[in-house]
């Protein structure tokens, strides 16, 4: 079935589309989304339009007011979207025409769609990354309130899941303060590469109107216009920046959520999640599982398909503008809405667990922890060159666990079985505590350089 033709185009059609035609074209199930950046684009245009000239200031104030009803309906719920009228630019235009009349029609004077909708997601992304930053800081402070209340709890520190030496909870919460200080200046960056105006680029040549492209770009908050108009239709690397950007800090989120997942386990019992971000089992009553970790590990998912996605849509597109560009958005909302609310949830998650300072203390003790910090006694004390001295200790170590020891438990007299040198200091070293205090190297686990970090971030943060 058709129905009549357009009335945005209608001029050359005398039938309207079939129903799986407008099934497959219509945007505006998903783009209404930028309703608010496509109405500020408007503005900025109307109003550019007529400083310049080329429509009269009445219409231009009609436009301006227009628009905003528009929006009031939109905001209010009340505004009646239309699939036959595709996509937001059409279905905002066509209402504005029912509530101010002929004016209505001179606003897409010098601009095409094309532009349009260019400028309009590069809004709707550019406050993603503003949302992000703000996001990414709250979970930044959350993760330094755990680092300062633990500057010195011992904990194991791992390389392969396996006990490697002993470090701090601190330290190991300051590595994501690091990480998510990474994904910040990813977005800020991002940002301020994408924040060029595409507005009057019109369909892709340019336009033949006496616009001020820099007007509307400064209107639109944006630093200027972008240069070259077949790139600004074009264009769509600002979404894979924030699709990518987004992947890595949903990398480093599932990290920190995979570790969350199995320090609550029984086995690891390092941390405590609170009841808030904790759920329970419909048959087994002990159960307390962390639902909310494992989506977000889950989550990054369909962060890399967006990701993926996008850039396929994009690889091997001519210049300028295609249809293909309409599925840009899905992913980018999609990615956003989900990368938001992981941020969010594991800001909740990080505030409210409770590290189980006992647990770490006992398991930073096993699996010979301090195996280097007795190497590095042989070297310094007895002048061992530092391959001899990975000998003596790997003997040490097998001796300790044959005899089901750790190694402060190895006797004196067994020490020096090994090596006659080593002498009753060496216990000074094979302490957990000990060993985190000594490894003051700049960066290093020691309590008073966890402490300094923490300073220099909440400094950055402040
Ligand atoms: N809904 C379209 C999109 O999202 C808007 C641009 C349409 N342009 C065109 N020449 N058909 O890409």
């Amino acid at each position: 079935m058709t129905k009549s033709s357009n009335a945005m185009w209608g001029g050359r059609f005398s039938a309207g589309p079939d129903a799986i035609m407008e099934a497959i074209n219509a945007s505006i199930g998903f783009d209404k989304r930028m309703a608010a950046q496509d109405i500020a684009g408007s503005r900025a245009h109307a109003a550019m339009l007529a400083a310049q000239g080329i429509i009269n200031p009445k219409d231009a104030e009609a436009i301006g007011e227009g628009l905003l009803t528009v929006l009031s309906e939109i905001e209010a719920g009340t505004f009646p979207f239309r699939t036959d009228l595709e996509d937001i630019h059409m279905n905002v235009e066509a209402r504005l025409t029912e509530i101010i009349g002929e004016p209505a029609g001179r606003l897409h004077t010098a601009r095409s769609r094309n532009d349009q909708v260019a400028v309009d997601f590069r809004l709707w992304v550019r406050d993603q990354c503003d949302a992000a930053d703000g996001a990414l800081a709250a979970l930044m402070a959350a993760l330094l309130g755990q680092a300062e209340a633990g500057a010195d709890w011992v904990m194991p520190g791992f390389t392969h899941l396996q006990v490697a030496q002993p470090v701090t909870w601190g330290h190991h919460m300051m590595a994501y303060v690091e990480m998510f200080a990474r994904d910040r200046a990813r977005f800020a960056d991002a940002r301020a590469r994408m924040n060029l105006s595409p507005l009057g680029s019109a369909a892709l040549a340019g336009t033949s109107f006496p616009i001020d492209r820099d007007a509307t770009a400064a209107a639109l908050g944006f630093d200027g216009p972008m240069h070259n108009s077949l790139d600004a239709v074009a264009d769509r690397d600002f979404a894979l920046e924030f699709l990518a950007t987004s992947s890595i800090c949903a990398m480093h989120l599932s990290r920190i959520a995979e570790e969350l997942v199995i320090w609550s386990s029984a086995q690891f019992r390092f941390v405590k999640m609170s009841d808030k971000w904790s759920t329970g089992s419909s048959i087994m009553p002990q159960k307390r599982n962390p639902d909310a970790a494992e989506l977000i590990r889950a989550k990054i998912g369909r962060i890399f398909g967006a990701n993926v996605a996008l850039m396929t849509v994009m690889k091997g597109l001519p210049l300028t503008y295609s249809k293909d560009m309409q599925e840009d958005k899905e992913q980018v909302f999609d990615a956003a809405d989900h990368l938001m609310l992981a941020l969010a949830a594991m800001t909740g998650m990080v505030g409210d667990m409770t590290a189980n300072r006992d647990s770490l203390r006992a398991a930073a003790a096993t699996g010979f922890s301090t195996a280097t910090d007795l190497a590095d006694w042989l070297v310094r004390e007895l002048g061992l060159p530092f391959r001899e001295a990975h000998h003596v200790t790997g003997t040490l170590v097998a001796k300790a666990e044959a005899a089901n020891f750790d190694l402060p438990d190895l006797s004196l007299e067994v020490m020096q079985s090994v090596h006659e040198g080593i002498r009753q200091d060496v216990y000074d070293v094979l302490g957990v505590e000990n060993s985190v205090a000594s490894r003051v190297s700049y960066g290093g686990t020691a309590p008073a350089q966890v402490r300094a970090q923490v300073a220099r971030w909440k400094e950055v943060l402040s």
